[in-house]
């Protein structure tokens, strides 16, 4: 079997660590790929989102199934692509992804669907825009409708502050063509929450939930981040809460999709907001597995992803039996990332990992930005370094080993959280 993972960050290195798990003597590709997946795949050098590209060096390799990290090859349609050349992949089509690249789809869909999520109204006309802000509650959180790279949301304590968002992606053209729709909505509070659930469009399994670190530091202070790390599974997400969650969100928007004539398969990712009285809501939709909540939700899973991805990949559905919910103990992914990063990341530090790191059996390093230079020495080459995720029988144990790991793991101007995983240690576990 020869299967090709598409990305190159810390999110396609635990994809590949798991789907190698499944099937060692399979044949792995990466494009592009990292130091890390250097080790357990061939990594081909090009661009996730050249659709022509990606699908010659899957015709060329004669890859057997695709698994797509990141959102932005989806919408470009590159597994509509690979569909037409008869190549298994797994990921929605460019048009089930809008549930992701266009968040003025996602609540139009949500809205109409009645699936519980933030009430908002979405704008591409400035003044507009200003006068419904004008008279809308603080706080209040504006949004770039189009992918952004996470940078598309700004949480705003005033409407000063929401009109000075909304001028900058609207006039201004801050986000590019993300930017020239734009969504003001209400904000919520409570305890966010990321449930993934594992699709061909019409049944689902729900995988253990994750819980991100947006912001840069401590204290969920500084920047928000792509994330800064993350923990699984998590304590609020009672079996009651995730089956609200089953029949109130994630059911009826496959549904809604498959109306649209869009259905979904793939990774379905809702990121949620828990209210303090228990209900859930959502802030957003993504088409894939999150990074880096993947890199603590995949090292608890019992074996057997591939088959369930490639069965999906192929238009069926799970094989029989296997259990994807529960997690196996648990997991708590750190990032380290680059001096400067979000704003302006540092490249080129050397990067050194103690070998007996390397050699822990609860310890797993996912790379991101990393790179090989031309003396082999291991090199940072983007924001997000890497994740270092450590398992345990519970969070608080494993957020201990993660933290210990990353602290030992040195390349000049690393930026780490010490508190990944704090609330649920918080409460008591
Ligand atoms: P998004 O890009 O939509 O994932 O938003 C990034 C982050 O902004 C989320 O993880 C939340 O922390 C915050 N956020 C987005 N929308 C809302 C909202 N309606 N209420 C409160 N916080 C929000
Ligand atoms: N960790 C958030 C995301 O993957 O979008």
């Amino acid at each position: 079997m020869r299967v090709l993972v598409v990305g190159g960050g810390g999110r396609e290195h635990a994809l590949l660590w798991a789907l190698h798990r499944d099937a060692p003597d399979a044949t792995f590709f990466c494009l592009p790929g990292n130091a890390g997946t250097s080790r357990l795949a061939q990594n081909i050098p090009g661009k996730p989102t050249d659709v022509d590209a990606v699908t010659a060096a899957a015709r060329e390799r004669r890859v057997d199934l695709v698994v797509v990290g990141p959102e932005a090859p989806l919408a470009a349609g590159l597994a509509d692509r690979l569909a037409k050349e008869r190549i298994a992949t797994f990921g929605p089509s460019a048009a089930a992804a809008r549930i992701e690249s266009s968040k003025a789809f996602a609540k139009t869909l949500m809205v109409k669907h009645r699936v519980p999520t933030a009430a908002a109204r979405s704008f591409t006309e400035l003044s507009q825009a200003t006068r419904y802000i004008g008279s809308h509650p603080e706080p209040l959180v504006v949004k770039a409708s189009g992918l952004a790279a996470g940078k598309g949301a700004v949480v705003c304590r005033t409407r000063a502050q929401a009109r000075t968002a909304a001028t900058s992606m609207l006039r201004t053209g801050a986000l590019g063509e993300a930017g020239a729709e734009i969504l003001v909505e209400e904000y919520l509070s409570g305890e966010e929450l990321s449930v993934l659930a594992i699709t061909d469009g019409e049944h689902f399994a729900i995988l253990p939930p994750a819980q991100d670190h947006k912001r840069l530091g401590e204290g969920d202070t500084g920047p928000n981040t792509g994330g800064m790390g993350a923990y699984c599974p998590v304590g609020i997400a009672s079996p009651e809460l995730l089956r609200r969650i089953a029949d109130e969100i994630i059911e009826p928007v496959l549904e809604a999709l498959r109306i649209e004539g869009a259905p979904y398969r793939g990774t379905l990712y809702a990121g949620l907001m828990i209210s303090s009285s228990g209900a859930p809501s959502v802030i957003e939709f993504n088409c894939r597995f999150g990074d880096p909540e993947a890199q603590a939700i995949l090292p608890v899973l019992p074996d057997g992803i591939l088959p369930v991805l490639r069965l999906i990949a192929e238009g069926g559905w799970m094989p029989a039996g296997l259990k994807l919910g529960h997690a196996r103990g648990a997991a708590v992914a750190t990032v380290l990332a680059a001096e400067g990063y979000p704003n302006a990341p540092k490249q080129g530090a050397e990067i050194s990992v103690p070998p007996d790191l390397e050699a822990d059996g609860d310890v797993l390093i996912f790379h991101a930005g990393t790179a090989a230079d031309a003396q082999g020495r291991l090199r940072v080459t983007g924001g997000r370094v890497l994740a270092v995720t450590a398992t345990a029988p519970s969070v608080a144990a494993a957020a201990a080993r993660s933290r210990d790991a990353a602290e030992r793991i040195h390349f000049d101007g690393k930026q780490y959280r010490r508190d990944i995983g704090w609330r649920e240690i918080a409460r008591g576990r």
